[in-house]
């Protein structure tokens, strides 16, 4: 039976709290986002992201990611619908909304955290999936099997916002190129402007195009989301398209 809850009152029914220790420090409402060390977009980013092109991402796929592809590629198979991803899914709360808006589509939400999935409430609908996986060999497993996307969805992911951590932000990783192998559409949203610009500009190197902009959320999409908003941060989302 699908769920006849709204969405402001399946919001409120998570418990909103986000366990992981905070890598940023949002004493009060007044705090900016984030405290880093960068005043700009880091001045390596293009490097970064042109030696990765050049010498592309390998690290053995780990068995619970390669398990969650199988499940992914089998349950593919059996319903042939356009795929979507919701890579960082935490509680996967933003895979359902997903799943609710877009009902001839498989939706897929990634995570590594078990802890986060298992407070997962779910809704009536059937079209998605939650996946414990490592998201960066999960792309590359798709990739591989060239299997191409809808639509990917990255909701805030960890900003890592220190100059000496850019390696480890989305953009910064080795794996970011398979990134414009998968195709189709793609959002990211953050509350570090400068996170956005970097991803924007790193996107534009693997060819996705688009745009960063501020945006008010209609209602929150992630948990993350609804923290940063209520806190009074700026949210900010690139949206784009793989051209390639
Ligand atoms: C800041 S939280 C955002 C969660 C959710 N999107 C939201 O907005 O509420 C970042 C999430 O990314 C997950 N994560 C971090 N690195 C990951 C990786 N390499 N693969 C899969 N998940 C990862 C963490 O477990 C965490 O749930």
């Amino acid at each position: 039976m699908r769920s006849v809850l709204t969405r402001q009152a399946r919001v409120a029914g998570y418990d909103g709290k986000v366990t992981v220790s905070p890598q940023t420090n949002q004493p009060d409402l007044t705090a900016p986002a984030l405290t880093t060390d960068q005043l700009g977009p880091h001045p390596d980013l293009k490097e970064i992201v042109q030696h990765h092109e050049r010498h592309p991402w390998r690290k053995p796929c780990p068995a619970h990611t390669r398990a969650a592809f199988e499940q992914l590629f089998d349950r593919l198979q059996r319903e042939q619908r356009p795929l979507i991803l919701d890579s960082f899914c935490g509680t996967g709360m933003s895979t359902a909304l997903i799943a609710e808006a877009h009902p001839d589509a498989l939706v897929v939400g990634i995570d590594q955290s078990a802890h986060r999935l298992a407070k997962h409430q779910a809704t009536g609908a059937r079209n998605y999936l939650l996946l414990r996986a490592e998201a960066e060999p999960l792309w590359s497993c798709l990739a591989e099997a060239d299997i191409t996307l809808q639509s990917h969805w990255l909701l805030y992911p960890n900003p890592w916002p220190k100059a000496a951590q850019i390696k480890k932000r989305v953009h910064g990783h080795g794996a970011f190129p398979v990134l414009s192998r998968l195709g189709g559409a793609l959002e990211l949203r953050t509350n570090w402007d400068i996170f956005a610009q970097e991803f924007c500009q790193a996107a534009a190197l693997i060819g996705i195009n688009g745009e960063t902009e501020s945006f008010i959320p209609n209602s929150p999409m992630t948990l993350f989301e609804r923290k940063y908003w209520d806190r009074g941060h700026t949210l900010w989302r690139f949206r784009g398209k793989c051209v390639n």
